[in-house]
């Protein structure tokens, strides 16, 4: 039976373990192929991939590009301000458009929820989501699993913990779904109005005590605080944030010896984790940017290149 034998990669949620463990092993053979002195494969020659970013994005749009031409295919960048979006054309439309200019693949960031999934529906071409609103970050999960396999060679049974901005956070739901399918237990920390206890019906738990969590923990993963989703303030201020939710050098020594620590970025240094720890030999956030690549090559290679032929 196929392992993958999908179009798109919208979200983690409705994938099996078995496809998202297809995903990274997929991924570790492109690592590899990245240590080669010829680091290019031409699994996408012919195709044309439209980088498609309504939202900023360092990171993503960067390592999707590189993806893409490690693998051969011709690359196209497009942002909110040199599209028609500006002028009032619509999501769809534009999409359409891209589709009949022959695109086969659209790696769309975008600031609302379900955008992709909108796309994924009404176009041929593989539409791949690159972060929609505070649903889903499907790549950056599956980056931070890779990495997590990587440096402590399983996820079952580790003990995770998301600390943050968990309600706008698209990296945690994102996560969240990847951890519980590969076996991971998983806590959410931060404050009560960013970790509200409703979280728990997805099978986590839920605390608002950093402190007492750091010594059982195999991971630590830090969010940024997002204020570009936030409508309200959720603390009383940066400073009070900081003082019960940041990773300084001395919750980082409360850590288990094995522990590592992580961050999708782009990093706020000084308020959720300090430079020093960011910086420490347990940190991994350049692995998790090193990382997307691999993970990002296997995406594309599986949605557009690879359908149909694996056995
Ligand atoms: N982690 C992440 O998505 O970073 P960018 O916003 O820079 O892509």
């Amino acid at each position: 039976m196929n392992a993958w034998n999908r179009k798109d990669l919208v979200a983690l949620e409705g994938l099996s373990a078995a496809e998202i463990t297809h995903i990274l092993d997929t991924a570790a053979a492109f690592k590899q192929v990245g240590t080669r002195n010829i680091k290019k494969v031409p699994s996408l020659r012919g195709k044309t991939l439209v980088n498609f970013f309504v939202e900023p994005s360092t990171r993503t749009r960067t390592s999707f590009e590189l993806a893409a031409v490690r693998l051969s295919a011709d690359v196209v960048n497009i942002t909110a301000t040199t599209s028609s979006l500006t002028k009032g054309e619509t999501l769809k439309d534009t999409a359409l458009n891209l589709q009949a200019l022959h695109s086969d693949i659209i790696v769309l960031r975008h600031s609302s929820a379900g955008a992709a999934q909108f796309l994924a529906e009404r176009l041929s071409a593989s539409v791949i989501n690159a972060g929609d609103g505070a649903h889903a970050h499907p790549t950056q999960a599956l980056l931070d699993l890779f990495t997590i396999r990587e440096q402590l060679g399983t996820i079952e049974g580790l003990h995770v913990a998301i600390c943050g901005d968990i309600l706008f956070s698209r990296v945690a739901r994102s996560n969240i779904h990847g951890l519980l399918k590969l076996g991971a237990k998983v806590t959410l920390v931060g404050p009560s109005t960013l970790v509200p206890k409703v979280f728990e019906r997805m099978g986590v738990t839920v605390t608002h005590k950093l402190d007492d969590i750091l010594p059982d923990l195999d991971v630590l993963n830090m969010l940024r605080i997002q204020h570009e989703r936030q409508r309200k303030e959720y603390f009383p201020s940066l400073g009070e944030y900081t003082a019960f939710f940041g990773l300084t050098k001395e919750r980082a020594a409360k850590l288990k010896p094995s522990a590592i620590i992580m961050h999708p970025g782009p990093i706020n240094r000084g308020v959720e984790i300090d430079s020093e720890v960011a910086d420490s030999g347990r940190s991994v956030i350049l692995d998790q940017v090193t990382n997307g690549l691999a993970v990002r090559m296997a995406v594309l290679y599986l949605c557009a290149g690879a359908r149909g032929e694996l056995k």
